[in-house]
């Protein structure tokens, strides 16, 4: 048993897990939603995932070449729906078509992007 799990994390351990992350979703965010937080979060979201998410999250953006990106605006998450899950998909990615951004963004960037995106849902 210990063995099957451990081979499933050693396949899976570049990216972030389909259907979420329990010891992803256990991770607090250390960032409070403040305004500062939000105004920070959206220059990194237009700088380097509008692209393919959109303007608004909506999946719509003009860079897409694999996979049409998932809408982060609605309640569905592929990879799990706290703070703590979202963070891991975007630092250490999903697949080929979403990369990680762990050697592009510092902790504290990536918990900006969380928090924005979480703002997008009620714009
Ligand atoms: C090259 C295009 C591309 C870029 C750039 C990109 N993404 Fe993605 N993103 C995707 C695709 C495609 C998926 C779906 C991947 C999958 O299902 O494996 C995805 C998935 C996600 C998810 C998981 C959504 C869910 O339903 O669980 C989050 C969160 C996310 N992206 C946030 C970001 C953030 C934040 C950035 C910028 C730092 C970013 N992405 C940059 C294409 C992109």
């Amino acid at each position: 048993m210990y063995v099957a799990a451990a081979a499933v994390a050693a396949q899976s351990s570049s990216f972030a897990k389909k259907g979420g992350n329990p010891d992803a979703a256990r991770v607090k965010n250390p960032v409070a939603a403040a305004s500062g937080s939000l105004a920070a979060g959206k220059r990194s979201y237009q700088r380097l995932c509008e692209k393919c998410h959109g303007p608004e999250g909506k999946g719509d953006g003009t860079a897409v070449t694999g996979t049409q990106p998932p809408d982060l605006t609605d309640a569905k998450w592929d990879f799990g729906s706290t703070d703590g899950e979202l963070f891991a998909a975007i630092h250490d990615g999903t697949s080929t078509d979403m990369e990680g951004y762990k050697e592009r963004m510092s902790d504290t960037e990536i918990w900006n992007v969380v928090n924005y995106v979480r703002s997008l849902r009620s714009q």
